[in-house]
């Protein structure tokens, strides 16, 4: 699809009334059936673990496919072209999960169990639980391809995950709204203030996951 095309096509959304975005749309679609295949892994690895343990190993789960917007602000931003080629080559987080669980270990346990499916290709592991950004900000990400089946071919295609205890989901909401907010007055202030809760955050799931330990008997 041409540059203009892309462009005409965010500028009006709506797919029933131009042919052009069906490129597009059909894109979107793999995307989205990609992230349903993940969210169906990661809920069928929930029931099997809960009935095991008897708790579950995720608080909640949620998915969102990139808007238009963004997917063009992020391609702008990074200097690729704007074709739906390049959406595909370029983009790891068109289609996303946030996995939100109570305990790190329900993090690395499900991201283990997940990676290790034979079907999944692993592209990128960033660990930001065990080396937090300059920020504070923590979680696990996973760039993961998975396969789609469609009425004539199979096709893999990409969908980040990003696994975060309930504590550091709490962290980064705030400091996502602080980062978008451009009056804060005492910004490096803030910055400080936020990096030391992201700390104390980290400690306090270390005592909570040294308790859930204790009580289950876990070494
Ligand atoms: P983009 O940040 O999406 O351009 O990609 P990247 O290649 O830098 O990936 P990274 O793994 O650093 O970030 C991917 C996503 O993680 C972001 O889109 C956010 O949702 C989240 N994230 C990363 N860093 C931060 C952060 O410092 N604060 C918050 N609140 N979220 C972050
Ligand atoms: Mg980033």
């Amino acid at each position: 699809m041409e540059e203009t095309t892309v462009l005409n096509f965010i500028r009006n959304p709506d797919p029933k009334l131009l042919n052009t975005g069906k490129e597009y749309s059909e894109l979107m679609m793999k995307y989205n059936c990609a992230m349903l295949e993940i969210k169906t892994k990661l809920d069928v690895l929930n029931s099997q673990l809960s009935l095991e343990n008897d708790r579950n190993p995720f608080e909640s789960i949620s998915c969102r496919i990139k808007t238009p917007k963004s997917i063009v602000e992020k391609l702008q931003r990074k200097g690729y072209p704007l074709t739906v080629d390049s959406i595909e080559q370029n983009l790891n987080d068109v289609a996303g999960i946030r996995v939100i669980c109570s305990f790190r270990d329900d993090i690395y346990t499900l991201s283990k169990r997940l990676c290790s499916q034979d079907d999944i290709r692993v592209i990128e592991i960033k660990d930001y639980i065990k080396s937090p950004k300059p920020n504070g900000y923590r979680s696990l990400h996973l760039i993961l391809e998975v396969p789609i089946f469609l009425l004539d071919e199979k096709k893999y295609m990409r969908v980040e995950v990003q696994f975060r205890t309930i504590a550091m989901d709490f962290w980064a909401s705030l400091e996502h709204k602080v980062k978008y907010k451009k009056d804060i007055l005492n910004s490096d202030e803030i910055s400080f203030e936020l990096k030391k809760c992201a700390e104390e955050i980290s400690r306090i799931d270390t005592k909570m996951q040294d308790i859930h330990r204790k009580i289950n008997y876990i070494e």
